[in-house]
């Protein structure tokens, strides 16, 4: 595995391997769920690129860019078992040098759910993606479905900008307990751990009662927020059962809807998701 560590060299080495080439952008940290971008990356396309670069640019004053989880070494061995052909570590400085000026805004969608508490989150996340695009030059860009508002921003300006990249995507990976795979599950305790599994059950108690006919969104948001808070160590920051593209709240579940969660527990910030859809019945 070749490891670039410059922009100019980065941008060489693409110019020589543009055809199918995929692009996986990571934090790092590496987890099954990066993972299996990567396997897909590595299945699909003609060459991969990984990069691993945490951005400071989608980091809030007060939020965990200093402690976020990083083991280089590990992600390192991770990548080279599966035979990636290049892992790229951009220097903070190339990616944001002194008087950089420019940042990518997609409106009304990143202003909702995870934006409402992270006002400069999905600014520094499509800032970079645009810069890793332009560095990498891929055909294909690879995104986890967990984040999947983040996906839609993406998705968004891709779409708006008339970037020549398909992105493709990977379904939200959970842990065997179904506590939905993240970096961030480092912070936890074990008892924290246990209480986090919360998310998923309310997911699923909120699912049943859709097949069970309910389609009243308060009413199912509650049984939700009883769900989680029966957990110690647990702070709801939202429930939104929405539009899955444009992420305005539901009244009433009609046909698709994202339903989406935001919760602390201890000093982790946790995000999980799933689609549901209305069973329709002929009686
Ligand atoms: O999902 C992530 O890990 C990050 O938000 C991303 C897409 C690599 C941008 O920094």
């Amino acid at each position: 595995m070749k490891i670039i560590q410059s922009i100019q060299e980065m941008t060489e080495w693409s110019r020589h391997h543009s055809v199918g080439l995929g692009l996986v952008p990571t934090m790092g940290f590496l987890h099954e769920a990066h993972l299996a971008l990567v396997k897909k990356s590595l299945k699909e396309c003609q060459s991969t690129v990984v990069s691993i670069f945490t951005n400071p640019a989608q980091f809030g004053p007060k939020e965990d860019l200093d402690s976020y989880p990083k083991d280089l070494e590990n992600d390192q061995k991770k990548l080279e078992a599966l035979k990636t052909d290049v892992l790229f570590l951009p220097p903070p400085e190339e990616v944001y040098p002194s008087g950089y000026k420019t940042y990518i805004k997609v409106k009304d969608i990143s202003e909702r759910l995870c934006g409402i508490t992270r006002p400069v989150f999905f600014e520094g996340v499509a800032t970079v993606v645009l810069k890793l695009f332009n560095i990498v030059r891929p055909e294909f860009a690879f995104f986890g479905e967990k984040d999947w508002q983040q996906l839609e921003v993406i998705r968004t300006m891709v779409r708006d900008l008339n970037l020549d990249v398909t992105i493709k995507t990977v379904p939200l990976i959970r842990e065997p307990d179904g506590l939905a795979m993240s970096s961030r599950n480092s912070y936890l305790s074990g008892e924290e751990r246990r209480s986090a599994l919360g998310l998923y059950k309310s997911l699923n108690v909120a699912k049943d009662l859709l097949d069970q006919g309910e389609t009243s969104v308060p009413v199912l948001r509650e049984k939700i927020r009883d769900v989680i808070a029966q957990n110690p160590f647990t702070n709801i920051e939202y429930i939104s059962i929405c539009d899955p593209h444009t992420f305005e709240e539901c009244d009433q579940i009609f046909q698709k809807a994202l339903i989406a969660l935001a919760v602390k527990v201890g000093k982790a910030r946790l995000i999980d998701n799933v689609i549901v859809e209305r069973i329709s019945c002929k009686d």
